[in-house]
């Protein structure tokens, strides 16, 4: 962006601030990959996070998958520690960081580790984007405790999960129509309820929108399933007795 020298002079540090904020920050998030663009995009509300995140922080990704949000935060310099359940993933994963910059993995650590086992350790950002709604609600509901416990204080969690209206949520009330990736009596969030879980903690972004959620492979042209989504950014407080 250019901004001419009499305007940034009679610029406030104040008001700078409040111009930059506003300022999308899509620009060099992610490095070069050369797939369709819906495969490689990092979630929106990670992108977001990125100007809350402490530097130098240490970062979680829960159920990272083929690992747009993992590259995004390493390529945007954090430590970034990628589990899931399904080591054929976290195998992809790094494969892809490796080719869209070969320094990228010395960021990455991956673990096979299902949710069920918990959290190890305590971490500055957690995040877990369209993961929830894989497992059942009781388990997502304990494994978001588990995310703010495992969180240092003044740190993040950062959450995507899929809604009770949409594509998945219709085909999840039709059991002819289940498959491995619709899951009758998961996690799919009520109107709210992602923001009530962090009630206790600032929120620093909380909205529900229709997501695009592309199936299959990038060379497959299947059409995306579309889903309204709860996309949280929420901060632990420095003093709390909760948490
Ligand atoms: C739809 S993908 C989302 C991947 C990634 N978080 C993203 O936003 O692109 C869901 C991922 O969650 C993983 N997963 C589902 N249930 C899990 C569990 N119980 N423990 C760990 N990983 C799990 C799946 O293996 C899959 O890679």
């Amino acid at each position: 962006m250019y901004a001419h020298p009499c305007f940034i002079n009679c610029m406030t540090k104040e008001k700078w601030g409040i111009l930059q904020k506003q300022i999308p920050r899509r620009i060099n998030v992610m490095p070069r990959i050369s797939e369709p663009p819906e495969w490689r995009e990092p979630e929106d509300v990670v992108v977001k996070a990125l100007q809350y995140m402490r530097r130098g922080g240490k970062a979680l990704d829960v159920g990272a998958g083929r690992g747009n949000n993992t590259i995004c935060l390493a390529h945007n310099g954090f430590k970034v520690h990628a589990t899931d359940k399904d080591p054929k993933q976290l195998k992809r994963l790094q494969e892809r960081a490796t080719k869209a910059n070969r320094f990228l993995n010395q960021k990455i650590s991956t673990e096979v580790r299902d949710v069920k086992q918990g959290i190890e350790g305590e971490f500055d950002t957690i995040m877990c984007n369209r993961v929830l709604h894989q497992m059942p609600r009781e388990l997502a509901l304990a494994f978001v405790a588990d995310m703010k416990q495992h969180t240092s204080k003044g740190g993040l969690n950062i959450i995507s999960a899929v809604m009770q209206s949409g594509d998945f949520w219709n085909a999840a009330q039709d059991r002819n129509r289940l498959n491995k990736m619709i899951f009758k009596d998961g996690f799919y969030a009520e109107v709210d309820e992602l923001r009530i879980l962090y009630n206790d903690w600032e929120i620093l972004d909380y909205r529900e929108e229709l997501k695009a959620y592309p199936m299959g492979n990038p060379e497959d042209s299947l059409s995306a399933q579309k889903n309204k989504t709860a996309l949280l950014i929420a901060r632990k407080p420095l003093v709390s007795h909760l948490n």
